[in-house]
C-alpha cells in the first residue's frame, strides 16, 4: 500500500547548502520524512499536494539577529515591533525561525531574570519558531555563574557590545565573558566598534554644529569598526574560543576576519542587507529622511564597499546573513526616529536618532532577487549556517529526511512572478517605512511551511499562520568548529 503523508511538494528544485536536485518532498506531521527523486511520490496518498511548478524548494529562512520589544537604549526611542508583529513580518518573508535578543541592562545583576522576562514576552505570541541570544550588559560574577544554566535552558549564544555607553564592556570584561563562554560551549557574538572613537567623533561634529542624520555615518568611521574587529579577534584568539562578529560593514574589517579564518581561528562573521544595498547616500536625503537608514555600523561610502561585502558572502568570509531587524517608526516623536527633533535641535540630532532599520521580511527576497549569490550559498548563509552556528541543525536549516522540521520556502518558478516595486504597505511589520522602498522585487516566497503547516500562501490569503503557533526551540552547542585546543584554558606562562 502506498505511503500516507500529510503534505507532499512535487515538481520543485530542492536546494540545500550542499545540493541542488529535482526532488519531491513528503511531510508527515511536523517533519520532513522523504526527499526523493522527482516522480517517486506519484503513487503516495497525501492530505495535500503542492505543485512547485519548477520553483526552488529551500529550507525556511533563519534570521539570527532580530531586536523585538526592547527597552530604550538611545534617548527615548523604543522598538516598534513586538514579538507578535515582528514574527508576523518574519513569516510573510519566508523566515521560519528567528533568534532575538534578551537584553540585560547594565544595572541588572542576573541574566536568568532577563531570560524569564523575554520568555514571557514571546510566549503564545509568535508566528515563527524562536530562540534568544542573551545580551550581556553586565558580566557580574552572578551573571557569569549563570552561563551554565543558560546552556541547560537551551541558550547557546550571547552577545556583547564594544560600544554604546549603556552596554559597552571593557576588554577585561570581554575576556571574562569569553573564558566562561568557552567553558560552557557558548558562542559569543560581538558588536565590534570602538565606542570611544565614536564618542570623540561625535564631540567633534557637535563642536561644528553638524547635527543632520548623515553625520551619524561620519561619527562611526570605518576605522572604529576595523580596530574593534581586530581587537575582538585578538581577544578570541587569546582565549581560543569562537566568536561571531555581527553586522560587518567594512571591507577592511572583513579582510581581518578572512585572515583570521585562514589561520584556522574559529572566527565567524555576519553581514546584513543594509551593507549590500545601502550607502551613505541613503542617509543624506532632504530634511530628516536620512534618519530612516541610520543604523550601526552605518551604511558605508560607496557601492564598491557593497561589492566587497557581496564578495565576502560569496567567498565564505561571512558565515551568515541576518537582518539586524531593529525597527523604529519614522514619523513618531514619542518612540520613533523623530524623538530627536526638539526645540533645541529643530532638525534633529544624529546622536539621538534611534539606531536601527526594519528588514526581517525583506532579507530573503531582496538577497535572492539580486541574483548575486549561488543558490547553495544563499541557503547556506540565510538558513543552514545560522542553524549550525547556533545549535539548531539539522532540525532547522536543512531538508534532512527524518530529522528536519518541515520548515520550507517554495519560491516562484522563473517567469511566474511579475516584478514589482517594494512598498512599505506590502509589509507586515508595525513600522511606517522600509529602507528598501521602491526596490525591485523579483522573487518572493510563494508558499512558506512551518512544521508541516502552510503559514504563507502569497496568492491565496497571504498570511495563514496563527499567532502562538511558533514555539521556543532549545538550542545545542554550535556544530561549527570550536576551540582549536579543547580542554582547560589557563593563562599562558
Ligand atoms: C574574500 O572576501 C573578503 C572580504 O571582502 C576579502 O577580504 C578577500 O580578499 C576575498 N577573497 C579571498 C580570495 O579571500
Amino acid at each position: 500500500m502506498a505511503n500516507v503523508y500529510d503534505l507532499v511538494i512535487v515538481n520543485g528544485v530542492t536546494v540545500t547548502d550542499t545540493e541542488i536536485s529535482e526532488c519531491d518532498v513528503a511531510i508527515r506531521g511536523e517533519k520532513i520524512v522523504k526527499v526523493v527523486r522527482r516522480g517517486e511520490l506519484k503513487d503516495a496518498t497525501a492530505g495535500k499536494t503542492i505543485d512547485a511548478e519548477g520553483g526552488y524548494v529551500m529550507p525556511g529562512g533563519i534570521d539570527a539577529h532580530v531586536h523585538l520589544d526592547e527597552p530604550p537604549l538611545f534617548g527615548k526611542g523604543s522598538t516598534a515591533d513586538n514579538y507578535e508583529t515582528g514574527s508576523r513580518s518574519a513569516i510573510c518573508g519566508g523566515t521560519t525561525t528567528m533568534v532575538t535578543f534578551a537584553p540585560q541592562k547594565k544595572s541588572e545583576d542576573t541574566l536568568l531574570d532577563t531570560l524569564r522576562a523575554t520568555h514571557a514576552k514571546a510566549k503564545d505570541t509568535c508566528y515563527v519558531d524562536y530562540s534568544f541570544h542573551l545580551l550581556v550588559g553586565n558580566p557580574s560574577p552572578t551573571a557569569l555563574s549563570e552561563f551554565k544554566t543558560l546552556r541547560e535552558e537551551g541558550i547557546s549564544s550571547l552577545k556583547i557590545y564594544m560600544t554604546y555607553e549603556a552596554l559597552q564592556l571593557h576588554d577585561g570584561q570581554i575576556l571574562d565573558v569569553l573564558l566562561e563562554s568557552r567553558r560552557q560551549g557558548i558562542t559569543t557574538m560581538v558588536h565590534a566598534e570602538n565606542g570611544q572613537v565614536i564618542d570623540w567623533m561625535t564631540a567633534q561634529l557637535e563642536k561644528r554644529k553638524m547635527f543632520a542624520p548623515k553625520y551619524h555615518g561620519t561619527s562611526h568611521p570605518p576605522m572604529a569598526e576595523i580596530e574593534a574587529t581586530y581587537r575582538a579577534i585578538s581577544l578570541s584568539e587569546f582565549i581560543d574560543t569562537p566568536i561571531l562578529i555581527v553586522h560587518v560593514s567594512t571591507p577592511a574589517a572583513a579582510a581581518h576576519i578572512k585572515q583570521a579564518q585562514d589561520k584556522g581561528l574559529p572566527i565567524y562573521a555576519e553581514t546584513c542587507p543594509q551593507y549590500l544595498f545601502l550607502t551613505k547616500k541613503d542617509m543624506d536625503k532632504p530634511g530628516f529622511e536620512g534618519a530612516k537608514c541610520v543604523c550601526s555600523p552605518p551604511p558605508r561610502e560607496s557601492e564598491a564597499d557593497c561589492d566587497h561585502i557581496w564578495e565576502g558572502l560569496a567567498n565564505g568570509t561571512f558565515t551568515i546573513l541576518s537582518s539586524d531587524h531593529c525597527p523604529f517608526r519614522y514619523d513618531d516623536n514619542v518612540k520613533g526616529k523623530k524623538t530627536c527633533i526638539t526645540d533645541e535641535y529643530p532638525v534633529g540630532h544624529f546622536k539621538y536618532i534611534p539606531n536601527g532599520c526594519p528588514g526581517i521580511e525583506t532579507r530573503l527576497a531582496l538577497t535572492l532577487g539580486a541574483d548575486r549569490l549561488e543558490l547553495k550559498k544563499f541557503v547556506e548563509v540565510t538558513s543552514s549556517n545560522p542553524a549550525k552556528l547556533y545549535g539548531l541543525y539539522p532540525r532547522k536549516g536543512g531538508l534532512v529526511e527524518g530529522e528536519s522540521d518541515a520548515d520550507i520556502n517554495i519560491w516562484y518558478p522563473a517567469g511566474k512572478m511579475q516584478e514589482y516595486a517594494l512598498k512599505n504597505e506590502m509589509l507586515h511589520h508595525d513600522v511606517d517605512y522600509t529602507p528598501f522602498e521602491g526596490r525591485t522585487v523579483k522573487q518572493w516566497p510563494r508558499y512558506t511551511i512551518l512544521r508541516g503547516q502552510v503559514v504563507w500562501d502569497k496568492e491565496n490569503g497571504g498570511l495563514l499562520g496563527k499567532k502562538g503557533y511558533g514555539k521556543f526551540i532549545k538550542r545545542d552547542a554550535s556544530s561549527l568548529a570550536g576551540p582549536r585546543n579543547p580542554g582547560e584554558w589557563d593563562i599562558p606562562l
